[in-house]
């Protein structure tokens, strides 16, 4: 069978662009087969840019605030994306919603990061209301964007146990580093064009079974071992 092409990738961002920096890394280790054609940030004081001028990668500013309306601006965004070729888009801490104007542009090809199991905790501030609500465990889900917000078809998710005495900032390190390993594997499943979207649901082709599939426990009992495996 050919080979596919690298996917062609338009990564959005507005501030530290450490899930950039994942996709960059997962690239350069050949996990990824991925060509990042564009980063661009709604922010020109964004972190994330210095890391794409450091991988040579174009950087781009467009400022959402100099467009007169949502629209507009989504508009100067999708021009901007189809000029470096971009197949699939890609927000990494992009702190902009997105107009039907960029969901028709790029329709089921812009994919989204939340710290949080979806359908729990949108929006933001995710992970300081898993605190509050008290939950054993959250996570991070990748996913397609729709026009609500943090509702699209879900492709991954991992799950990040909560601990005695984390904070905002502890809880959220350690769902970071799980966004890291889920994001540029969203994108290779994409790129080798095993994601079909039905409905609200994303099917996988050849769905890879491993330890993840058996049930986790948090606090774990003394009774059960680690892992329950399921009926
Ligand atoms: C991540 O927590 C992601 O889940 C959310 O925004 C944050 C972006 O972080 N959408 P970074 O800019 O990739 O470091």
């Amino acid at each position: 069978m050919a080979q596919r092409a690298p996917v062609k990738l338009g990564v959005l961002i507005s501030g530290t662009g450490s899930n950039l920096q994942a996709i960059i890394d997962a690239a350069g280790r050949g996990e990824l087969r991925a060509e990042i054609r564009v980063v661009i940030s709604n922010r020109a004081g964004a972190q994330g840019l210095e890391r794409a001028r450091r991988h040579a990668i174009p950087a781009r500013v467009i400022e959402h605030r100099r467009f007169p309306s949502r629209e507009d601006f989504d508009r100067a965004l999708a021009e901007a994306l189809a000029e470096h070729r971009v197949e699939l888009v890609v927000c990494a801490g992009f702190m902009r919603l997105l107009s039907p104007v960029m969901l028709a542009a790029f329709p089921d090809r812009i994919m989204n990061i939340h710290p949080a199991l979806l359908p729990a905790f949108p929006g933001v501030h995710a992970q300081q209301a898993a605190l509050e609500h008290g939950v054993r465990f959250t996570g991070c889900t990748v996913f397609f964007v729709r026009e609500g917000v943090d509702d699209g078809p879900i492709i991954v998710q991992a799950v990040v146990p909560v601990l005695p005495g984390d904070d905002e900032e502890r809880l959220s390190e350690r769902i970071r580093a799980q966004e890291h390993r889920i994001y540029p594997w969203a994108i290779q499943l994409f790129g080798e064009g095993r994601l079909a979207i039905e409905g609200r649901t994303v099917r996988i082709a050849d769905f890879p079974l491993g330890d993840e599939s058996l049930a986790l426990v948090n606090p774990r009992s003394p009774h059960s071992p680690r892992l329950s495996r399921p009926h």
